[in-house]
């Protein structure tokens, strides 16, 4: 395709407002697919996205449209996550097209999310077209929708293009937009080559497969090729586009999107980002790169079963090798043996590997309470890093403790704006804004990271019936009168729940992890103390009772095979329980423990 005849596009929406279903039917409309082949939501392919019903990986699809010009056009859709963990593949997707798709859905109105994607949208020098969804709905109502779009975004929605993507209202007229009102990329073919690294994957037979945008020159296959930046040269091997389906070419463009392969290992071999330049004929300048991925909540992940570390090692490996913003290292605890420390890019990110491992690799695993990066600055003028509780220093060594913080930007009714305000407040929130578009209110406040990772999500959904929308950036780093909080079960420390909070924070969250441990541990044959302490002091008790005789009484006589039944069933129960000193704590009770109410 001539360059002129080629549009990159990525569509930004929030959760739920359509950009799957869009994104299908644009695929279908264009004759990507047969019907046949034609699943629902192609673009989620990993089971547990089609679960959770998210986004997670970018991935790109060439469609080819005949305008109403008359002329064959090639349209590259990127698709992006919807989530905020995942904010730094949007911003990926982004670099490599020229306008986007801002999907609203007419019945709900513009999110915290979007509003974010689309400012980084703008900032990467996109033309956007706003698309108001679901007018089908009774409940639609485009016109005030357009008029927020204008008053929130800035953008001029008068001509917003009005679609169902559920009953294929008007594609048409999203196609065609997308042709006469995005501009075409800009690149030389005769330059040398300079390609993106957009995004990378481990293929099972292909090795890594390599999402490129290329902006000079070209890539062919069998072109020795240089990664900029890793410095590591490699042949390639195949060179292709999605359709989706994976169809192979001879070479790409300058402005076109799709894959190459170069028998390369690990994606850890390939930092996205990165610039593809030819070997024999270098780019001198590479092409802007993209901000790193830098994991902010850091958990410790072990092995029910002391056996499966080694599995747990392996599996963690194969993971790594289709994330790279997933990190790991070995670990031990007193409590809970040889583990891993792990880092996730947010919560939800966390949430996702640890079920992968439970689901995929057949794996049961305990989860420390999640921490985010602490800066320690100890008195001998040494700073660290700090992203595991059990390892702060002395309090008689540190000077001062720095904590990051968030500026985050929620968009809420206004019935429930004094339950959001409160939940704020009551996380050592500070607003920073608060305004009115409609019956909506956007508050922006800056939040201690600490205060978001363990349930700030959950708790902001229950109080707002679930209209709250939530989006945060990292906002720096600041001092912070913080203290690490022991939690002993008959006076063994259970290293594993030990956590960092804020020292007003500590009384009331030890008290809670104190109390939710009391109904989570079971009663055993003496009597159990659950304390929460601050060093020597302890702040908060609880006391489970002994099993009486009666019921233990019960286990005795009987038929054989009830207590042959019985004996499995324990067994069962034991692989999920840990023992500390005499008790056992079930798996269950970790993370439980630790979400707060
Ligand atoms: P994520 O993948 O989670 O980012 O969500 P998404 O934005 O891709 O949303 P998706 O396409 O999965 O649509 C969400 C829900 O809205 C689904 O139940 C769709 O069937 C429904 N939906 C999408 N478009 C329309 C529409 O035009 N009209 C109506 N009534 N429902 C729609």
């Amino acid at each position: 395709t001539p360059i002129d005849r080629i549009r990159n596009f990525s569509i930004i929406a929030h959760i739920d407002h359509g950009k799957s279903t869009l994104a299908d039917r644009l695929i279908q409309a264009t004759g990507g697919l047969s019907a046949r082949e034609m699943t629902e939501q192609v673009l989620d392919n990993m089971d547990l996205e089609k679960e959770r019903g998210i986004t997670i990986k970018a991935q790109t699809v060439r469609l080819t449209y005949k305008a109403k010009d008359g002329l064959d056009y090639t349209l590259n859709l990127m698709d992006t996550p919807g989530h905020v963990d995942f904010a730094y593949e949007v911003s990926r997707s982004l670099a490599a097209c020229e306008g986007s798709l801002l999907v609203v859905d007419a019945s709900q109105g513009v999110e915290a999310q979007t509003l974010a994607n689309v400012y980084q949208a703008i900032e990467a020098g996109h033309e956007i077209v706003p698309i108001l969804n679901k007018v089908d709905l009774p409940a639609a109502e485009p016109e005030k929708v357009k008029q927020q779009i204008e008053d929130v975004i800035g953008l001029d929605a008068s001509d917003a293009v009005m679609i169902s993507a559920k009953t294929g209202l008007n594609i048409e007229g999203v196609l065609e937009a997308l042709v006469t009102r995005l501009p075409p990329p800009k690149g030389d073919p005769d330059a040398p080559l300079k390609a993106l690294v957009v995004d990378s994957w481990y293929d099972q037979y292909l090795g890594v497969v390599i999402l490129i945008r290329v902006k000079d020159g070209r890539i062919r296959r069998g072109q020795k090729v240089r990664m900029m930046a890793r410095g590591s040269a490699h042949s390639v091997e195949q060179v292709g586009v999605f359709t989706p389906r994976m169809v192979a070419v001879d070479d790409l463009g300058p402005g076109e999107m799709g894959y190459i392969t170069a028998a390369i290992k690990t994606v850890a071999d390939v930092a996205v980002g990165d610039t593809i330049i030819d070997d024999r004929n270098p780019a001198a300048e590479p092409l802007p790169g993209f901000k790193p991925s830098i994991p902010v909540v850091w958990c410790g992940l072990y092995p029910v079963d002391a056996d499966d570390f080694e599995k747990l090692r392996e599996s963690l490996a194969k993971l790594r090798l289709n994330d790279a913003s997933f990190h790991y290292e070995a670990e031990t605890s007193a409590a809970l043996g040889f583990g891993f420390r792990c880092g996730f890019l947010g919560l939800l990110h966390l949430e996702i590997i640890q079920e992968r491992l439970q689901r995929e690799f057949d794996l049961d695993l305990i989860a420390t309470a999640p921490s985010v990066v602490y800066r320690v600055h100890r008195t001998s003028g040494e700073v660290e890093e700090l992203h595991n509780p059990a390892d702060m220093p002395d309090p008689s060594q540190i000077d001062h403790i720095e904590e990051p913080w968030i500026k985050a930007t929620i968009m809420v009714p206004d019935d429930y704006l004094g339950a959001i305000l409160t939940l704020c407040s009551e996380r050592r929130g500070q607003q920073v804004d608060l305004t009115y578009v409609g019956n909506r209110a956007m508050a922006v406040y800056r939040l201690p990271l600490n205060e978001v990772v363990f349930d700030f999500y959950d708790r902001l959904k229950s109080v707002s019936r679930g209209y709250a929308s939530f989006d945060y950036q990292m906002d720096g780093y600041a001092e912070s009168d913080l203290v690490r909080i022991s939690i002993l079960v008959n006076g063994d420390l259970v290293d594993a729940l030990s956590f960092i909070a804020h020292r007003s924070q500590a009384e009331r969250r030890g008290r809670s992890i104190c109390e939710k441990l009391k109904d989570l541990i079971p009663r055993q044959l003496f009597k159990i103390a659950i304390q929460a302490a601050i060093g020597g002091r302890v702040i908060a008790r609880e006391t489970i009772g002994a099993l009486s005789k009666d019921v233990t009484a019960k286990c005795y006589g009987g038929d054989i095979s009830r207590k042959r039944k019985l004996l499995e069933k324990q067994k069962e129960g034991k692989k999920r329980m840990r023992q500390f000193g005499k008790v056992e704590i079930p798996q269950s009770a970790f993370l439980a423990a630790l979400k707060m109410d």
